[in-house]
């Protein structure tokens, strides 16, 4: 989604906002712009593509003031072009405007300001909600503050949909004002200066002080103050969140991108997944954070998870993992389709919504939904002040730390432990032995030296994906714990390589599937020394009669028969069943980024792609 930076203080605006949107790049990336205050000099440079087209256009006209606003687009409406990046104008050409989020009713918006004679320019919603603010503030005698405000409250009033925005105005022009419904906006807390963002990781390197806005609030951003207030006008105390850690994360170090940086970070962050959340003495997870009792988690006669992309293919190994290590009756539904479906779900059933980020607008919706209909919802979060974190009713954090890099690893690989503290937990105030327990716990605290022996399988991983580089169809395959696991391997390369690549288990190859299979077309088996490993060399047997390449991801001492019918064969250590899919994601994610590499793919910023989908 589109990436926010206001700023207002004793700089100079320009730098402050440009790096900014350098920070914010992964959230979109499809154009970009400026705009500073010099006095009542407004200043604007926009440009389609990169950052660094618009850099070029700053390096011939500096942008003067010490306020001002910039954005990083991610398209909703409209193409990407010179018209549609940000800021927008309104009608007088005194108001500038940056927007993320989507403007459901701009198209009778903009039809009303036609009939008034408004002129736009570009075919986005964000230029309607500019012309709507500015015209509202034309109609008021005194020009000040409050009045901007004002303004802006009418206006907003009359949009649906969901808005995070900056915006200045040349008659009020020691002043930044930012306002959010749906989309995140946060304000950052500086000495003599301020700031205001879409994500933190645009302020870090200025302060540690933030504001999380919340829905339908204002934030007015004066030199020496700012005010935070609601559609309403009133005023609210407000909390300040002082951030640590985010500069080592925003921070690639030796790494040439954050996505492989954030892979070989997983055993230290599985390890914090798990920190302080083993009770060996009880023989089971601890999750003060569900906020619910032994009791409460007694009554749960069903699960239900939800989330998009990454995050849904974690819930899907956690079906499992809740089925076989808890036997509570799970199902996963796709975040954007929650809503809709309306799924039978009675009082004890409970739910959980995942997500990294914490802002993705369709599993925001699902959660919000969950609630309506009475149901305990519970998140399972990275970003600890994300509006899906503040508005569950509980849930359990990643502590994987800021992830950068659009694909998703680390956080899923997180997400994937937590599912298994949890299954833990409910399994033992269920059916679990002591005994049970305390082998599980064992084999978790395993994990982050097992993961260190995958992660050193990368320079293996990397001639093999060099060599299936050029493949344009893949096929991903797994079954039982490892199915999702197939699905999040397809989806990696997908992402970050463009590879049309799908997952599937194994076993329906036969039934169309294997329609796919040829010389050119390479499938990858995750095939674990599991319950249907044997499953699993029928399936590989039937693309090599048909001379398809295989690369098959075995279990350490359990290869020979898959180096004797596969093409290449990566070992990954012995685990239980319910742990393979932490273990078998690793070198698909290495395949991912070395693909990618190798096609001189953007694998931090893939195209089309953005962080976070704060837009349904
Ligand atoms: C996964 O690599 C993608 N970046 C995407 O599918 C992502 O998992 C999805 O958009 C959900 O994001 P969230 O976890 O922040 O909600």
């Amino acid at each position: 989604m589109c990436g926010i930076v206001g700023y207002l203080g004793n700089k100079d605006a320009m730098p402050i906002l440009l790096e900014g949107l350098h920070r914010l790049e992964y959230r979109g990336y499809d154009s970009s712009g400026i705009a500073t205050l010099d006095g009542k000099k407004l200043s604007i440079l926009k440009a389609p593509g990169r950052i660094s087209n618009l850099e070029e256009l700053i390096a011939k006209k500096n942008l003067q003031g010490h306020v001002g606003i910039s954005h990083t687009r991610w398209a909703t409406h409209g193409e990407v072009t010179y018209q549609n990046a940000h800021p927008h104008l309104d009608a007088s050409g005194r108001l500038a405007l940056v927007h993320n989020g989507v403007i459901e009713n701009y198209a009778k918006l903009r039809d009303q300001l036609e009939k008034e004679g408004h002129t736009f320019h570009s075919q986005t919603d964000s230029e309607v909600l500019a012309h709507l603010i500015g015209r509202a503030f034309d109609l008021l005698e005194e020009k000040s503050e409050q009045t901007l405000i004002t303004a802006l409250q009418d206006a907003l009033r009359r949009v649906d949909g969901t808005y995070g925005i900056a915006l200045v105005h040349t008659e009020v022009p020691e002043l930044v004002i930012g306002a959010r419904r749906g989309s995140p906006l946060v304000l950052g807390i500086g000495k003599e200066e301020h700031f205001l963002a879409s994500d933190v990781s645009a302020l870090v390197m200025h302060t540690r002080d933030v504001v999380y806005l919340n829905d339908y609030e204002i934030v007015a951003l004066r030199p020496d103050s700012f005010t935070i207030s609601n559609l309403q006008g009133d005023g609210r105390p407000y909390n300040i969140t002082t951030l640590d850690g985010l500069a080592h994360d925003m921070d690639k170090g030796a790494y040439p991108h954050y996505m492989i940086k954030e892979i070989f970070e997983q055993a230290h962050t599985v390890h914090e997944a798990m920190r302080g959340r083993l009770s060996l003495e009880e023989a089971t997870a601890k999750l003060g954070g569900l906020e619910m009792s032994n009791a409460q988690l007694r009554d749960i006669e069903r699960i239900v998870l939800s989330g998009c992309g990454s995050a849904m293919h974690a819930a899907m190994v956690g079906e499992y993992l809740l089925e076989s290590l808890a036997q509570i009756p799970t199902e996963c539904e796709f975040a954007s389709e929650f809503r809709y479906r309306n799924l039978p779900m009675t009082k004890d059933t409970l739910v959980f919504v995942l997500s990294q980020s914490g802002e993705t607008a369709d599993t925001l919706a699902a959660l919000r939904e969950s609630q309506r209909k009475g149901h305990r919802t519970l998140g399972i979060c990275n970003n600890v002040a994300s509006t899906i974190a503040r508005e569950s009713n509980g849930g359990v954090y990643m502590h994987a730390g800021a992830e950068i890099g659009v694909a998703a690893t680390k956080s899923f690989t997180s997400q994937v432990t937590i599912l298994t503290l949890i299954a833990l937990l409910l399994g033992r105030i269920r059916h679990l032995s002591s005994s049970e327990g305390t082998k599980i716990i064992h084999q978790l605290e395993t994990l982050p030296e097992k993961i260190e022996e995958v992660l050193r399988l990368h320079e293996e991983i990397e001639a093999i994906a060099r060599r299936y580089a050029s493949a344009r169809v893949m096929l991903f395959m797994g079954r039982q714990f490892n199915y999702p696991i197939a699905l999040e391997g397809a989806l990696k390369l997908k992402e970050v390589s463009y590879i049309a690549a799908s997952g599937y288990p194994s076993a329906e190859l036969k039934h169309g599937v294997i329609a796919l299979v040829n010389e050119e077309t390479p499938s990858i088996f995750i095939a674990p020394h599991d319950a249907v490993f044997s499953k699993n060399i029928s399936s590989i047997q039937e693309v090599k009669a048909r001379r398809g390449p295989v690369i098959a991801l075995g279990t350490e001492g359990h290869c020979a028969e898959l180096e004797s019918i596969c093409d290449h064969v990566i070992t990954i250590p012995s685990t239980p069943d319910y742990l393979t899919p932490i273990l078998a994601t690793i070198p698909l994610q290495f395949f991912a980024y070395y693909t990618a590499l190798a096609l001189g793919c953007d694998v931090d910023k893939p195209r089309n792609l953005a962080k976070s989908v704060t837009v349904e």
